[in-house]
Order: structure tokens, then C-alpha cells, then sequence
């Protein structure tokens, strides 16, 4: 499994958290940045995030901010990605299963570690449930097809 992960300043000491964990875990993390505590802007590290997991260069992506609303109001401008900001273990298995997302969001300044941790793991080892989520889903894309031109 290899995965996608960026944030903004906000979100910069949970991702080396959740950096560390996936490579304990011996799951392959790229990181798109940013790479300091500086003040940048979220849609920056959203859009590179979203792109590749998109472009399907990694299975999934995951990004952060304070909030992790921004960035993953940002994330989800890329036609193609499904970003869920979750901060409960229930959402990161839901949105799994029924959303089929392909990019978890989280906001360092919202959860602990350990939370964050949990769902992250919840959220890579959950499976698209298909059947009629996959009519949902698909009428999500239709959306894009609309107004993304
Ligand atoms: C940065 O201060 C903060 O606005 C950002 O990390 C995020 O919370 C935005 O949604």
C-alpha cells in the first residue's frame, strides 16, 4: 500500500506522527510537504495530494491542517477525489465503506495522536461495501462531470 500524505502548518507535527506510524508499520508514505512549522497555505499540499491519488500513483492520500476542514475542502476541488474529514473511529470505517474515500482528512488542533492514529488505521484497512453505495458514488462523479469543466 503506498500513500500520499501532505499538510499546512497546522497539521505539520500530526503528520509526522502519522508518518512514523505507517512506516512502523512498513507502509510506504510519501510526504508532499509542507516541511516546516511556517505559515503556507493548506490548498497548496491539499491539490499535490489529491492529484497523485487521482493520477493513481498512491492508494491513498491523507492530509491535515488545524482543522482539517480547509484542506479538505481543497482536496476535494481535484475531480476524482473523495476527501473525508474524520475525527471519530465510525466516520473513517463509514466513509470507507459507503463513500468509498480515497483521502482521509484530519485536524491536528481537533483530536489527540492517539485518536488520530486509530482512525488512520481504520480508515486503510476498511473496504468499499460497493453494491448501492456504488450508484451514490457514481452519481457524485456525474456531479463533477457537470460543473467541472
Ligand atoms: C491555519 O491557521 C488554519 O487556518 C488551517 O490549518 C486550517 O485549520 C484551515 O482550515
Amino acid at each position: 500500500m503506498k500513500i500520499a500524505i501532505g499538510c499546512d502548518h497546522g497539521g505539520f507535527k500530526l503528520k509526522i506522527a502519522v508518518v512514523k506510524h505507517l512506516q512502523e508499520k512498513n507502509i510506504e508514505v510519501k510526504d508532499f510537504g509542507t516541511y516546516t512549522e511556517e505559515s503556507c497555505d493548506y490548498p497548496d499540499f491539499a491539490v499535490k495530494v489529491s492529484e497523485e491519488v487521482v493520477q493513481g500513483n498512491f492508494d491513498f492520500g491523507i492530509v491535515i491542517c488545524g482543522t482539517g476542514i480547509g484542506i479538505s475542502i481543497a482536496a476535494n476541488k481535484v475531480p476524482g477525489a473523495r476527501a473525508a474529514l474524520c475525527h471519530d473511529t465510525f466516520s473513517a470505517h463509514s466513509t470507507r465503506e459507503h463513500n468509498n474515500a480515497n483521502i482521509l482528512a484530519l485536524g491536528e488542533r481537533v483530536i489527540g495522536v492517539g485518536l488520530a492514529l486509530d482512525i488512520v488505521d481504520i480508515f486503510l484497512s476498511t473496504d468499499f461495501q460497493g453494491g448501492r453505495h456504488e450508484r451514490r458514488v457514481s452519481k457524485i462523479s456525474e456531479i463533477e462531470k457537470k460543473y467541472f469543466k
